[in-house]
């Protein structure tokens, strides 16, 4: 928790690295992983409790072993001796006494607690900023921003494509009958356990099927010339060389050196033969030569970088981070890549624009204001998966065309 707070890195960088650096059994592993998470995605209604638990300061340090021994007793049901005892050690010898004093005091008081939690408003009770929950509420509707918040806290459910350039979707059943297929999404299967082995020989990448949507939309072609101007880690890139039979050929490009490594060695492993992958930044209108030579394209997805808010049961951490200025900010990128990237496309090409953002002005929005800067393109159709009414992530993607010759 303290790592997470002071470098300021996003929480699965922190919390694998330093589950890399023990030798945890996967039991431990998986704990420690749902003390992590369930802090972060508890913390308002843990820092509720630990106010009303004490009245003086608390100090950050300490703070983070009340909310770890919080979270325990009264959210995750772990045994309560233990989870006191374990929680006082977390602690200096000179604080021990104070932090299983307020812990005892929170075992006495736990039904009255809770009950005082769960009449809080919404942004105390499901631990989300005030802002964002008001923006839903007048963007969506106060129940379903209630919805959006609540799935935001459960512990999402592991989904993985079948990658069909390597195995088809019976042979993985077979393979793999621990998977269980989807049913309106026989692409993807849902899993109980990280599938090592099917991801090591390349059978299957692990994706939430909302992801699926931007691939659909782009509708490739085998032949085709096809740019993926935002491409790591290479999810939707390995989804759409299968949807090209592995013919034709992709650019793949991503602006952030580490991301583009792993989108090699995935496009390796996945059996993708057909991507090219550059290191670019779209920013202020650069085309670089070599991708400018193999213009223009029948096809291009940007898939842009967002604030993430549809994919906040993954992102644990989005949430804490997110500023209100975020959005236009975020705008202001999305636009400039579409605005670089649209000259790369031919005439009647096809350009999906997609997030796994919720929010209109990332999304609707932003197309409006290319509909009008780019008279060339014209909106097909939207497609928008929304957590709390479909099941899956939030994700938005907008098919448009550019006018023949
Ligand atoms: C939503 S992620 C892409 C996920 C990817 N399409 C997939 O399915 O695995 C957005 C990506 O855009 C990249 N990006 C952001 N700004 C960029 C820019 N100006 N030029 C190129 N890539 C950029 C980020 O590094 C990030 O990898």
């Amino acid at each position: 928790m303290r790592a997470w707070r002071t470098e300021k890195r996003f929480a699965h960088l922190v919390i694998f690295k330093l589950l890399a650096e023990t030798k945890l059994s996967a039991s431990d592993r998986a704990f420690a992983l749902d003390l992590f998470y369930g802090v972060l995605r508890n913390s308002t209604l843990l820092d509720f409790w630990i106010g009303r638990l004490r009245t003086a300061p608390v100090d950050i340090d300490l703070r983070d072993i009340l909310r770890l021994g919080l979270y325990q007793l009264f959210i995750l049901g772990t045994s309560e001796h233990a989870a006191v005892y374990e929680t006082v050690e977390l602690a200096q010898k000179k604080h021990r006494a104070l932090i299983n004093g307020i812990l005892r005091a929170g075992l006495r008081r736990k039904d009255e607690l809770r009950a005082q939690g769960n009449t809080q408003p919404l942004d105390v009770r499901t631990s989300h900023p005030k802002f964002l929950v008001a923006r839903w509420e007048q963007n969506f509707g106060a129940e379903a921003a209630e919805a959006l918040c609540t799935w935001n806290n459960q512990a999402p459910p592991l989904y993985a494509r079948i990658n069909r350039l390597k195995i088809d979707c019976e042979k993985f059943l077979r393979t793999y009958p621990e998977s269980r297929p989807l049913l309106h999404n026989p692409d993807f299967v849902e899993l109980d356990a990280f599938p090592s082995e099917a991801l090591e020989r390349g059978h299957c990448y692990i994706q939430d099927p909302s992801t699926a949507i931007a691939c659909q939309l782009l509708d490739p072609q085998p032949g085709e010339k096809v740019l993926d101007a935002c491409a790591a880690p290479g999810g939707k890139t390995s989804y759409i060389a299968e949807l090209m039979r592995n013919r034709g050929m992709i650019v793949a490009c991503d602006r952030a050196s580490e991301r583009v490594r792993i989108l090699e060695k995935n496009m390796a492993q996945l059996g993708v033969r057909i991507a090219h992958v550059f290191h670019h930044d779209w920013g202020r209108g650069r085309i670089p030569k070599e991708i400018a030579s193999i213009a223009p394209f029948d096809r291009i997805l940007i898939d842009a970088p967002c604030s993430n808010t549809g994919v906040m049961r993954r992102r644990v951490d989005v949430r804490w981070q997110l500023k209100p200025a975020n959005f236009l900010r975020m705008q202001k990128q999305q636009l400039e890549i579409v605005r670089t990237v649209f000259g790369l496309l031919r005439p009647s090409g096809v350009l999906v624009y997609s997030t796994c953002s919720l929010e209109p002005e990332e999304n609707e929005e932003l197309v409006r204001r290319v509909l009008a800067d780019l008279s060339m393109l014209r909106l097909e159709r939207t497609k928008h998966s929304i957590p709390f009414r479909d099941y899956f992530d939030g994700a938005f993607a907008a098919r448009l065309m550019k006018s023949g010759s």
